[in-house]
């Protein structure tokens, strides 16, 4: 098969389509032949060098999935050659075949294109194990989302109204027709105002009940000066540094909490436990049509260094997908 390998830590050129053995099912695993792959944030670190495979894990960059099972491998059960599926991935997506834990399988969703379902399963794993697992968002609360245009910003959006809340975002002002498309209540030009600020005076000064973080360092001061009594701030990135002062009397007044979490590196299990609770709960939300892929184009698998460009220049609103013919 061919596969996207990383001739170098380096800029979008490194990646090539490269002739590489093809993938066998372990125990409990099935290889999917792949149809499309995202490309996620995490793609770019890794081609640079700064965010290794865990160990076990593939080489080869790609975090999810769709495609078709083309084998199974022993004690695989309720998945059978030619399911229509997608993945989340530990990593291999980018590449025409890989093997995945049948665990981190999902049936593609009945009414989304099977190209279109591989942008679902990263963002719907991430942003439902924090939004509803870990800060447990309710109805009529307010949730805050950092990069409201990323594909995690954009999924974000749809399960927080789903779930009954009210969506702000953060954005650069080209998307924010887009974001109140989707369902933000009100975006906010990080570029220009203080999120702050908008957030009390959305908020008639109570602040954001959760808030999800992408930016880490650079945002956790005015973060926790963000929430409101209670308030639950999850950070998933660190685009914006990972050192900075906290202030405990500030979070302490508050009730408040500070969590910080990754998807790619929890144990198996964890990611199968994951992948079964948005089965039962996301996946009812994406087939009634509340929830759906946003995807901002799709390129052929061998123009992933363009691809990566792309999501580097963050012009994309969504997700860009790499297909497969
Ligand atoms: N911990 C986990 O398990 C996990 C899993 C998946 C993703 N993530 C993280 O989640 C983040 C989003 O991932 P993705 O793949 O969806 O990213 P993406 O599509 O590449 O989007 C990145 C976004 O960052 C926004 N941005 C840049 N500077 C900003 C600022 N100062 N304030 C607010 N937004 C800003 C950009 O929007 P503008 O154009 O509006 O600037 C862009 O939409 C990444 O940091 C990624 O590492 C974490």
């Amino acid at each position: 098969m061919r596969a996207i390998t990383i001739t170098e830590p380096g800029g979008p050129d490194v990646l090539a389509w490269t002739e590489v053995p093809d993938p066998e099912p372990g125990p409990g695993e099935v290889v999917v032949d792949v149809r499309a792959s995202a490309v996620n944030r995490a793609d770019l670190l890794q081609r640079q060098g700064h965010y290794p495979p865990p160990a076990g894990a593939s080489a080869y960059p790609g975090l999810e999935c769709s495609g078709v099972v083309s084998a199974t491998g022993p004690g695989v059960s309720g998945w059978q050659v030619g399911d229509v599926v997608c993945a989340l991935l530990t990593g291999g997506g980018y590449a025409e075949r890989v093997a995945v834990p049948a665990g981190q399988l999902l049936p593609v969703p009945a009414g989304v294109d099977p190209v279109d379902a591989a942008a679902l399963p990263e963002v719907a794993c991430t942003v439902w194990s924090n939004l509803v697992q870990l800060a447990h968002l309710s109805i009529g609360e307010t949730l805050l989302v950092h990069g409201g245009g990323s594909g995690i910003g954009t999924f974000a959006i749809q399960l927080g109204v789903a779930l009954g809340a009210t969506v702000v975002v953060t954005a650069r002002p080209a998307k924010h027709e887009r974001l109140r498309e989707l369902g933000a209540a009100h975006t906010i030009d990080y570029t220009t105002q203080d999120f702050v600020e908008e957030i009390r005076r959305i908020t008639d000064g109570r602040g954001a009940n959760v808030i999800l973080d992408i930016m880490g360092a650079a945002y956790l001061g005015r973060n926790v000066a963000a929430l409101a009594t209670g308030g639950r701030l999850v950070v998933i990135g660190m685009q914006g540094g990972r050192k900075a002062e906290l202030d405990l009397g500030a979070l302490l007044a508050k009730r408040g909490s500070v969590s910080a979490t990754a998807l790619r590196s929890r144990p198996m299990e964890e990611k199968a436990a994951i992948v079964r609770g948005v089965r039962e709960e996301v996946w009812p939300l994406v087939e009634s049509g509340a929830i759906g892929p946003i995807v901002d184009r799709r390129l052929p698998m061998a123009q992933a260094a363009e691809a990566h460009r792309i999501v580097e220049s963050n012009d994309h609103l969504g997700k860009v997908l790499l297909t497969v013919d």
